[in-house]
């Protein structure tokens, strides 16, 4: 019982970033039950234990397109989602009605509320991307009007980031919330960028906006500065330049950077999983390797 109280009680941003950076190694190291283990306790309570949580499961998901793991990760996704909205600034009718009279105020959000901002952009992103897989019509606009959601969600973060006082940008943990904002800001450019002009002139109407050059220097950005995301912001750019140009025959991914990239990565984790993976990928589109029989 005094296990389950202290389980129970509410913990901060910094010890939760903490917790889920820990468990973020272990995933890095190959101990994913561990991982898994490490944030199922806080996952109803804390918003990064729940990202953290459900995001594993999707990848789970994705690697093994078994529907039973399809369905787990869905739940965990609304289940996350239902944790972040709760630390979310709740907005009034009146002050509802006002933003919808003189536009956005220049609300200010406590810390907590903003980082609850991006787990909730991250969570419906995740779960838009799992609805794009159910390969349905259906599914196919519910999947695209989550996507909307989840970019507006990450303009309006961009936004505060711009208008913080210096002072606000001194918290220890506001860097894991520039680099959320620079993590969904550069996928969604460079997302978008591969559409067809045509589809990405419509796509700009819609609001969206696909600027490959500004993605790559917002995944730069989040890859190169501290954060519980760097390895996301890593990661997005090493499928960019080492499986989208070959596959779009565009040629132009930079192995001099990928390397760069996942040098520090591969030094840290020498056997997980997704470093060899990368470090084999680069290897093979350098041309370095020999058959082994
Ligand atoms: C979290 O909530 C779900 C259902 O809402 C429940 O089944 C589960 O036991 C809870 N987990 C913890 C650790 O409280
Ligand atoms: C907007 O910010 C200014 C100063 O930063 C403040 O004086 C003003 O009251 C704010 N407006 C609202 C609606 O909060
Ligand atoms: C590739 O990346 C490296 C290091 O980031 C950079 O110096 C170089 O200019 C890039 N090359 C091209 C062709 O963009
Ligand atoms: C080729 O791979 C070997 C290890 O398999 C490595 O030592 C060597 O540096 C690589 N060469 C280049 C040009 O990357």
């Amino acid at each position: 019982p005094l296990e389950a109280k202290r389980v129970a009680a509410k913990i901060d941003l910094e010890t939760a970033l903490e917790e889920c950076t820990v468990s973020l190694y272990h995933f890095l190291n190959n101990r994913f039950a561990d991982s898994l283990a490490a944030l199922k306790p806080r996952k109803n309570t804390s918003m990064y234990h729940a990202v953290g949580y459900s995001s594993i499961l999707l990848m789970q998901a994705a690697m093994t397109f078994d529907p039973k793991d399809m369905d787990a990760a869905m739940t965990s996704l609304k289940d996350a989602l239902h944790v972040c909205q709760r630390f979310r600034k709740k907005t009034g009718l009146m002050e509802s009605l006002a933003n919808f009279w003189y536009g956005q105020q220049n609300e200010t959000l406590t810390e907590e509320e903003m980082h609850a901002e991006i787990c909730c952009a991250e969570v419906l992103m995740q779960k838009a991307a799992l609805t794009f897989l159910d390969e349905s019509i259906i599914g196919f606009i519910k999947g695209g009007m989550g996507m909307r959601n989840s970019y507006q969600i990450y303009k309006y973060c961009q936004d505060m980031e711009n208008v913080l006082t210096d002072e606000e940008k001194q918290k220890r943990t506001h860097v894991h919330f520039r680099g959320g904002v620079s993590m969904g800001i550069g996928s969604f450019n460079l997302m978008l960028s591969l559409f067809p002009a045509r589809v990405l002139r419509l796509m700009e109407f819609l609001g969206f906006s696909g600027n490959r050059e500004l993605g790559l220097a917002e995944l730069r950005a989040g890859a190169s500065s501290n954060n519980l995301r760097s390895i996301l912001s890593t990661m997005t750019m090493l499928m960019f330049h080492l499986y989208i140009t070959v596959i779009l025959g565009t040629g132009d991914g930079n192995l001099t950077e990928c390397e760069g990239l996942l040098k520090p990565y591969a030094e840290r984790f020498p056997n997980g999983a997704l470093m060899l993976f990368f470090t084999g990928r680069i290897a093979v589109l350098k041309g370095n390797f020999t058959f082994v029989s």
